[in-house]
């Protein structure tokens, strides 16, 4: 069973970590613990039950501006947003660990970000999910949750947090549908 929980320096062993990008590795090994001390982020950190010192996964959430003039209009008239700077989160980093790609680990903790976002967004508004595919390859794993390009080749991606919401719902049936 996968935990998630936000990162803390006394539990988790986060050295160990390599998921196969070294700034990636290198921002939980340094920073993480400084951003999140200094209010720049917060890093949240899967955990497997076994031993939950153990960081099979992490990601890195903030706050951003989105750019009404960055979304494709058909979506600033859809959703009827005024034309200037609007509020939004920001999933900067994701990541998974090596030993564990391709397990479920990375669509559980997008989900678990997608969640806390729309959250976030219920206490004090915004508009859209914001997340930062550092490669190519890496953008279909994002399409499949119904994440955007904001232009053709675009490795900046968003979700409306509209869409968040329904995304939230279907997956909750399907939980409770077993
Ligand atoms: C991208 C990453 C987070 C995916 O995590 P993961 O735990 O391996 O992904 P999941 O097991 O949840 O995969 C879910 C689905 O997405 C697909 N997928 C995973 N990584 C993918 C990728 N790079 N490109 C396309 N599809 C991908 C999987 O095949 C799977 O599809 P399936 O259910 O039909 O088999 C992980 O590969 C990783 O940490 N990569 C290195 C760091 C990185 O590039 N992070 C993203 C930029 S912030």
């Amino acid at each position: 069973v996968i935990i998630i929980e936000s990162l803390q320096k006394n539990k988790h062993h986060r050295l160990a970590f390599r998921c196969g990008n070294e700034a990636l590795d290198r921002f939980l090994h340094e920073h993480a613990h400084q951003a999140v001390a200094k209010g720049l982020s917060k890093t949240y950190v899967a955990i497997d039950e076994v031993d939950e010192t153990n960081i099979v996964g992490y990601y890195t959430v903030t706050t951003c501006e989105v750019e009404a003039g960055e979304l494709p209009l058909s979506i600033v008239r859809m959703l009827k947003l005024p034309h200037h700077k609007l509020p939004g989160s920001l999933v900067a980093r994701l990541a998974v660990c090596e030993s564990v790609k391709g397990m479920g680990v990375g669509s559980l903790m997008l989900l678990d970000a997608m969640a806390r976002c729309a959250r976030v967004a219920d206490e004090i508004g915004g508009v859209a999910i914001v997340v930062d595919a550092l490669e190519e390859d890496v953008v279909p794993f994002y399409e499949r949750f119904g994440f955007m390009r904001f232009e053709p080749a675009s490795l900046r991606l968003f979700i409306p947090m509209a869409s968040v919401r329904e995304i939230l719902d279907i997956v909750e049936g399907q939980r409770v549908a077993g």
